[in-house]
């Protein structure tokens, strides 16, 4: 039998850049941002290295930068003092919130930047759930009228995107009707549809003290053995008026990327590297283990290869610094 040939497919990095099936490009990236309240402020987050907290002025200058790049899409979580916790995380739609007002200044000063915004009360909530609380319990219904509070303070302030993160039943439904209501019809929002409760959002729920006060996140966010379940979960989310869908963790669940991708070809896809994924890559660096940029490439080329469109990273920026160096 006479054997195939694949090595001339790779003999040079021309010829494999020409027969590559999926490539990178600044537009698919998004940055993850922490806002706090005040001016000047850019303060190291010790769980996650090279990740900062960032008043509205120094968030501008980064946001700035990441466009020179061509990264043009930012999302934004807002990081509050503790003495503002409530608890039904009131603070979240309060017009002093740090990230209306971020979305208000990227909007003025970077317009063509797409600003997306997380919606969940976790880190403005004194239990650090991400849903109102009885007892043990965490409420479902009772919970959407504040993170649809929330999204509408975002989506007012001038948001494209609104990405509720709660995992409560309804929460799109509840988001898009009320921002029809306000005449904003034209806010999208960005599901995190298939999200499951991982042991890899720790050092996230660090940097925004958003660590539940008793128990954990098992009886709202997806359970790790499911897969068809987040099929119905994205269905749901689109059917309730989401026009992106998200898969959350990343790189430990490409088969639901992949599955997602082939049901629902038209729902851009996005796909977030979350904290302790990166951490991981993070600290094998730092040990010697691992070439940082090599390293971080392969698993964005895993994510398109799997089916998605954006990827989330809190690398996007560095990625992108380097690839301008480089090239
Ligand atoms: C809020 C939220 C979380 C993350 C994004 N939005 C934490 C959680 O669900 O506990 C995690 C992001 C990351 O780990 O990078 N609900």
């Amino acid at each position: 039998m006479k054997f195939q040939r694949f090595r001339h497919l790779r003999s040079d990095q021309s010829i494999r850049d020409s027969h590559s099936e999926v490539s990178l490009c600044p537009e698919d990236f998004i940055q993850p941002f922490f806002v706090v309240d005040g001016s000047g402020i850019r303060n190291p987050m010790p769980s996650l290295s090279n990740v900062f907290h960032l008043s509205v002025d120094e968030l501008l200058k980064d946001v700035a930068y990441l466009q020179t790049l061509g990264v043009n899409k930012v999302l934004l979580f807002g990081a509050v003092e503790p003495h503002l916790y409530d608890d039904i995380g009131s603070y979240s739609s309060h017009e002093h919130n740090p990230v209306p007002l971020a979305v208000k200044t990227i909007k003025k000063h970077c317009p063509g930047v797409t600003v997306m915004t997380d919606i969940c009360i976790c880190g403005y909530t004194s239990h650090g759930h991400c849903g109102f609380v009885k007892g043990n319990a965490i409420l479902n219904d009772e919970s959407l009228k504040q993170l649809a509070q929330m999204a509408l303070t975002h989506a007012q302030a001038g948001a494209d995107y609104v990405a509720p993160s709660a995992m409560m039943d309804g929460q799109v439904l509840a988001i898009r009707h009320q921002l029809n209501l306000h005449g904003l019809k034209h806010v999208h929002i960005m599901a995190y549809a298939a999200k499951y409760a991982s042991a890899f959002y720790g050092p996230f729920r660090n940097a925004v003290d958003s660590t539940p006060s008793f128990g954990d996140r098992r009886t709202y966010q997806m359970d790790p053995r499911n897969g068809s379940q987040a099929i119905e979960e994205v269905r749901a989310d689109i059917e309730e008026g989401a026009t992106a869908v998200m898969v959350k963790p990343g790189h430990t669940y490409l088969d639901i990327l992949y599955r997602i991708h082939q049901e629902f070809p038209h729902s851009p896809l996005a796909v977030y590297h979350v904290s302790g994924e990166y951490m991981m890559i993070h600290h094998a660096v730092e040990a010697g283990a691992l070439d940082l940029h090599p390293a971080i490439q392969e698993v964005f080329y895993s994510f398109k290869r799997a089916g998605a469109n954006w990827i989330i990273t809190y690398d996007s920026l560095r990625y992108w610094q380097h690839e301008g160096h480089s090239s």
